[in-house]
Order: C-alpha cells, then structure tokens, then sequence
C-alpha cells in the first residue's frame, strides 16, 4: 500500500503561461489514483534544466512533455537518450520532429488520399559556396526549366514556401509570372514548394490535436496575431468536425506527433489540408486566449493518462500499415475511418477515455476554479508582458483574460 511518484518534466523554452497554469492545476487537482497493485499514484511536476549529462545516467522523469526538440539540440539528444536508455515518454517523438519535415507530412498524406493541392519542390535558387563537387553536379546533372510554365500550370494565385516550413517564414502569395520569378530570385539558397493556391476558400480550420483529443478553431489567417485564432462557434457542421479529427488523428499518428495542429481548407465543400507539419504547436495565451483552457486541460489529460499507464514509447514508425489501407482501392471517407480506427488504438484512446472518466472527472471543475483565480490572469500578464510594449500591457492582459473569462461563463 505504498504511495508511488510519478514525475512529469517539462522541458521548456519560451513557454510562460501554460506550464504555470498546468502547474497549478495539477496541484488543485491532488491526484491519488489507485493501481491494480494496491498502491497510490502521486504525480510530480519538475521543469527540466540543461546540463551536462553522462549517456550512461539514468532519468528520474516517467513522462517529458517537450517544447524544445525542434531547435535546442542538447535537450533533445538527452531526450533521446532517455528514451533509449531509461524508457522514458516523451511527445513529440524527438526522431520523428528531427526528420520529418513539412514535405515528408505532403507526400505522406498525399499517399494516403488526402486533397493536399498539386505540390512542387524546386532545386535552390543559388548555394553556399566552396563544395568542389557543386559544379560538376550541377553541370552534368542540373536540368534548365521554365518556372514559367509551372506557373502557368498551377495557376495564379500560388503559393511559394520552403519545403521544410514554419512560422509564415518565406511564404509568398504570388499572383503572377513576374512575381513568381522574382519570389524564386530571392529564395536564396533555401529549397521551395511551389504549390496550387486552394484560392476563394470559405473556412480556414486549424484543428489542434493532443493524444486522442482534438479541437477543432476557424482560423482568421489575415486577422492581427491575437485575432487569428476566432471565437466563432458552430462554423463547421458535427460531420465536418469529425473528418477533421479523423485527419488530425490520422497525420498524428502516422508521425508520433501527439500534439499537432492541422490547417485545413474548405473550398466547394471540400477539406484540403495545406500545413499540418507543427508538431510543437502554439500553446501560447495570447494567441489560443480563448481556447487556450481546453489546451491546458489536454496537456494535464495526456500527460497525466502517459505517466499513470507507463505508456510505451513508440519509437518506430507504423507508416507499412497506413500505407497499407491507403493502397486500398476504396472511397477516401472509407480509408479515413480505418485510418482513425489505427490511430486511436496506437492512442490507446478507449483506454485514455476510460481513465479520464475515472481520475480526471475533476479536472473541468477544478480548471474552471482555477482559471478565475488571481494566479491564472497574472500567469496571463506574464506572458503579455514578456511580448507586448509596456503600453500595451494593461490593454492586452485585459483582452486576453477577459476572453478565459468568456470561456468561464460559456462553460457553465
Ligand atoms: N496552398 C495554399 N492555398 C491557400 N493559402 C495558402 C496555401 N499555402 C499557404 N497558404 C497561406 O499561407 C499561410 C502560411 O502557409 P503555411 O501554413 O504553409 O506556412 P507555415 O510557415 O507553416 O505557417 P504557420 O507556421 O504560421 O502555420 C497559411 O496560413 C495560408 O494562409
Ligand atoms: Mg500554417
């Protein structure tokens, strides 16, 4: 009849709001959850510091959420390195956000029947100097084109960006051949997509996925950054909500991104997914502010379910049996069910949902509270203080903790 810890570690950049918010709710919550051995699991919380660290030492954390494998190199090899070596849990896959970038999430999904517009990849504009082996490369293998005529092929608007995108870096909405040409001249030496506008779209979605959860936001894209993400309600139908997570699902399962967000497209009634290759999404107050307590709440559930369950690592990819349904001769909406169904068993999702029935039916209630509290609007200003000019910071920190508050009262 032992008490038994489990500890989560946050390994954390930039973050402000969030981890103070889930720190403070997982102690509100107080969890004991009892295991079939008779014992009662407490949860630790801990922020993971950057260190030397010997490939040999062993790892105190049971789960790592982790913010920081996409750019911060030595916390992300001793995330692999715990993974390997000490069994440790972590989301995102470390393996799967070094290698897999916004082309591979293209071509992946492409194969498995998703309307991703017609795509092209380019060779790079010009190249770093100094490789001997550039010349004769180029000379005996480079082929001339006519972008010209891709242009012309893919129609006006498209869209250039880099193949291995993020953060609107490089993205160029090009409305004709001249400006075509001029956004390849300034390229540089990064490797573009040329890609199909899905143009005259009547809903954007970015559909959030966390572990089996989704959720899905009609997204404002020429908005300013804290009215991007609306506060519409009822812009999809039931129907369309479904397909969207089951394409979420999907993609997060094909690449172990466990959180995700997938940006859809609607035209003529049809999804077309065009960038779902973040799996380090926004977790930030001051761009989810009203969707950003059901952020939080996913983060405690899914962590939370990992470290209880001593959820297994899976470090190899299942890509064979996806590949496998898609190569199917079936109608799409059939192949995304069957997609759906694989996922949420990789997700262990009637399992998480059993569990969260069980040891988390507190945790609306106790977010609810929490998200009223003086500690949730200055874990608000916090974050806005660290973004925002000093002018602006009353303004904002209202704006956006006025917004948890309409989510407060929408709840009830
Ligand atoms: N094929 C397309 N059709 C229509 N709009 C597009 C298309 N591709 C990109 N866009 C527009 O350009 C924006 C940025 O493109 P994309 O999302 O692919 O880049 P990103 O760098 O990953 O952006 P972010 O990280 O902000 O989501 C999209 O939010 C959308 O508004
Ligand atoms: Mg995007």
């Amino acid at each position: 009849m032992a008490e038994v810890t489990r500890n989560i570690g946050l390994s954390l950049g930039a973050d402000i709001c969030w981890p103070l918010c889930f720190e403070a709710i997982m102690k509100d919550l107080d969890l004991r959850v009892p295991t079939s051995d008779g014992d009662t699991l407490r949860f630790a919380v801990e922020r993971v510091t950057i260190e030397p660290f010997d490939l040999r030492q062993g790892c105190k954390y049971d789960v790592v959420i982790d913010r920081l494998t996409h750019w911060y190199h030595t916390s992300r090899e001793w995330i692999k390195k715990s993974i390997l070596m000490n069994d440790l849990y972590v989301f995102n896959n470390p393996w799967s956000v070094q290698a897999n970038e916004k082309h591979t999430s293209y071509c992946a999904m492409m194969r498995l029947g998703m309307p991703i517009p017609e795509t092209w990849m380019l060779p790079p504009k010009s190249y770093e100097p100094g490789n001997p082996d550039l010349r004769p490369t180029l000379t005996k293998y480079a082929k001339l084109f006519d972008l010209r005529r891709l242009g012309e092929k893919l129609e006006y608007p498209l869209f250039m960006k880099p193949y291995d995108g993020g953060g609107w870096r490089a993205v160029t909405k090009v409305d004709d051949e001249k400006s075509l040409l001029a956004a390849y001249e300034e390229s540089g030496k990064s490797v573009m997509h040329v890609q199909a506008g899905v143009n005259d779209f009547d809903r954007f979605v970015r559909c959030i996925g966390f572990g089996p959860q989704t959720h899905c936001v009609l997204y404002d894209p020429a908005a300013p950054l804290h009215d991007r993400y609306t506060t519409q309600k009822d812009f999809i139908s039931k129907a369309e909500d479904d397909h969207l997570r089951k394409l979420t699902l999907t993609i997060n399962a094909f690449f172990g991104w466990e959180f995700n967000s997938c940006e859809s497209l609607r035209k003529n009634g049809v999804w077309h997914p065009i960038d779902f290759a973040n799996p380090c999404p926004d977790s930030q107050v001051t761009s989810l502010h009203y969707h950003f307590p059901w952020l939080v709440k996913a983060y405690v559930r899914w962590s939370v379910f990992c470290a209880a369950t001593k959820r297994k690592m899976r470090m190899n990819p299942d890509w064979a049996s996806f590949n496998a349904i898609g190569d199917r001769d079936l109608p799409f909406e059939e192949k995304l069910d069957l997609y759906e169904k694989l996922a949420l068993r990789q997700m262990d999702g009637e399992r998480f949902e059993e569990f969260c029935a069980k040891h988390l039916s507190h945790l609306d209630e106790v977010a609810w509270e929490f998200f009223g509290t003086a500690a949730a609007k200055d874990a608000v200003r916090q974050k806005v203080t660290a973004l925002f000019p000093v002018h602006e910071i009353d303004r904002f920190t209202e704006l956006f903790y006025g917004r948890i508050e309409a989510w407060r009262r929408d709840q009830r």
